[in-house]
């Protein structure tokens, strides 16, 4: 357990309104916000957020949670990443036995092994073998450009990394660790993952290098870019490259490429505020690190049926994390790179300014060819079910207006169809939705399947720990009427145990004193329990009548002496089951 003063303070610096914020659009509701849950797809907003206790709860699917639980389910962390995540945006440095555990030790560890690497590389550019930056050069980079991404070379070697990296100390577990080194089934010996190739370091925020692309330097050598798999300090789709310097730019667009070698082309342009999906289809995490730094994203993928098709992918993406998509055009050229090339930095300047907002691409796309009468409704079809998914009835009406002039026909008709086409997607989602309610209805509690067999013990044990939640101080009177072994059901019990033995250890309560040894769903669960009973006061008879509820159940077990053998079976049962 970290020490309280430290959590405390973290989060005191990053209160949750403002972390949520980053990652989902918020909403005033009263004293409370609101928004539209991250964890599960809704249209209307069900997630609260409570900035007096610093909490979440989703009432559509149970997610919910501090600050440390928000972060650990939103980037799928565990509890001590989350908790360094928090600690290094706010500042704070973490308590001291926290950095000495392994595995921070390793992380750093592979830290320093990718730098010592990326040197190493970057030396053998001007090394005796001169192909790598041949190579680099024929695609046009300046010496300015590859000293700032530090690219390098991989030469023909199968161990030239491998000597070089154990000569400085790192271990081939470290190697293997780092994904730099292979270990060949031939003779067990270990062998250099990047050979005969341009190095790419792939840098995260703070400028640490946490992973490499590799591109080939030989004719229809495969695979063309060979990237670092998995490590402990790199996950593919939660980085950007080039980030590091897209962040700096400060421009409230960013632009989005395909490639390594687009970003390096569109940066050498001018424009740094460029970025690429790593070797990867974009991802929602990825949107969500671009929501930190921008408002819009210029979508500046291949002009191929591939990087089309991934456009209409990002566009989705990018709306859903509150994004506003814009989409560069490009003719005569396959990608920003050789567009760059042929045309030069200025040309490729206009395209950025003439890029139109996804919504205009969109319905162009649906045009295809409009030859015949029949092309012309299968693309008029097509615009409807554009114009019906736009949410905003304004916008929507703009667009409308453009389509029924563009297609010459009345807009009154255009507009009835899209009404049409808005209901009848409003009623399959209402389908949805109730086929999902009524499907968890007959699951059973998952979370604390004893709920099933106690519903009024639980519902008792619920409004108890609700109360414990605001007056902390009642435990003492509580403890004297009841102990742990009187909540039938298992997680209740958990969190009663919890929380007397935290308040005990002289913690003051919060949230916080649960998110090191819950689960995300059962903190969803934790604070689940105090939304639910938000707007009732306890009073001292209520709560004393959950007091007896538990009591009685006890007694009922204990003191029946007339029991038949189903009754004593189940009664063995159950103290079998509390004694696990
Ligand atoms: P492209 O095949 O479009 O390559 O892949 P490119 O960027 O135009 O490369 P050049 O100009 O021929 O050098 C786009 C991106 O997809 C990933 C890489 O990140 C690449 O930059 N990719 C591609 C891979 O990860 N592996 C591959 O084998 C190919
Ligand atoms: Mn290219």
């Amino acid at each position: 357990m970290l020490p309280e003063e430290f959590l405390y303070q973290l989060k005191q610096s990053n209160p949750i309104t403002e972390i949520m914020g980053s990652y989902v659009h918020l909403m005033r509701a009263g004293s409370l916000m609101k928004c539209l849950c991250p964890f599960h797809s809704e249209k209307s907003a069900s997630c609260t957020v409570y900035p007096h206790n610093n909490s979440f709860y989703c009432f559509g699917c149970h997610a919910g949670g501090d600050v440390i639980t928000f972060i650990m389910q939103i980037e799928g962390l565990d509890y001590i990443s989350a908790v360094r995540m928090l600690a290094e945006r706010a500042g704070l440095q973490m308590p001291q036995e926290e950095q000495d555990n392994g595995e921070a030790k390793m992380r750093l560890r592979i830290l320093e092994l990718n730098r010592a690497a990326a040197n190493y590389y970057y030396k053998q550019l001007t090394g005796a073998d001169k192909r790598g930056l041949q190579y680099l050069k024929e695609r046009s980079l300046q010496p300015e450009i590859i000293r700032k991404y530090g690219l390098g070379f991989a030469g023909e070697q199968w161990d030239g990394l491998y000597k070089a990296m154990t000569a400085l100390g790192y271990t081939d577990q470290e190697l293997i660790t780092a994904n730099l080194c292979s270990r060949s089934s031939r003779n067990n010996t270990l062998y250099d993952r990047f050979r005969n190739r341009v190095i790419f370091p792939i840098l995260d925020l703070r400028g640490s290098v946490i992973a490499f692309g590799g591109r080939t330097i030989e004719k229809d050598g495969t695979p063309k870019y060979l990237n670092s798999s998995d490590t402990p300090v790199f996950h593919k789709g939660r980085n950007l490259f080039s980030m590091n310097f897209a962040k700096k730019s400060q421009s409230k667009r960013i632009i989005l490429a395909e490639g390594y070698m687009d970003v390096i082309a569109i940066h050498q342009a001018g424009f740094e505020n460029v970025v690429a999906s790593l070797g990867t289809a974009l991802t929602p995490e990825q949107c969500r690190l671009i929501r930190q730094y921008a408002e819009e994203v210029v979508i500046s993928y291949d002009s191929d049926a591939a990087g089309q098709n991934a456009t209409v992918k990002a566009i989705n993406l990018l709306r859903a994390a509150g994004i506003r998509p814009y989409i560069l055009r490009m003719h005569d050229a396959k990608d920003p790179d050789e567009y760059i090339k042929k045309f030069g930095a200025a040309y490729f300047r206009r395209l950025l300014e003439e890029s139109g907002d996804a919504m205009t691409y969109e319905l162009d796309r649906c045009k295809g060819s409009t030859d015949t009468e029949g092309d012309t409704i299968t693309a008029l079809h097509k615009a409807v079910s554009v114009l019906a998914g736009i949410e905003n009835e304004l916008d929507r009406e703009v667009y409308l207006s453009k389509v029924a002039k563009e297609y010459s026909i009345q807009t009154e008709i255009l507009k009835a169809q899209v009404n049409q086409e808005i209901r009848k997607k409003q009623a399959s989602r209402k389908k949805q939705e109730w086929r999902s309610v009524t499907q968890s209805a007959v699951l059973r509690d998952p979370v604390n399947p004893a709920a099933d067999h106690y519903p009024k013990e639980a519902k008792a044990e619920e409004q108890i720990l609700c109360y414990l939640f605001r007056q902390p101080d009642a435990l003492e009177t509580v403890m004297q009427q009841i102990s742990p072994e009187d909540f039938p059901t298992d997680l209740h019990r958990r969190i009663f145990e919890h929380l007397a033995k935290r308040l005990k250890e002289g913690y003051s309560f919060s949230f916080s004193l649960f998110s090191d040894s819950f689960t995300p769903a059962e903190m969803g669960r934790i604070i689940g329990i105090q939304a639910k009973y938000d707007s009732i006061d306890f009073s001292e008879q209520s709560i004393a009548d959950c007091l007896r509820i538990l009591k009685q159940k006890q007694i009922n077990v204990l003191s029946a002496s007339d029991m038949n053998d189903t009754d004593f079976s189940a009664m063995f049962e159950e103290l079998r089951r509390r004694k696990n």
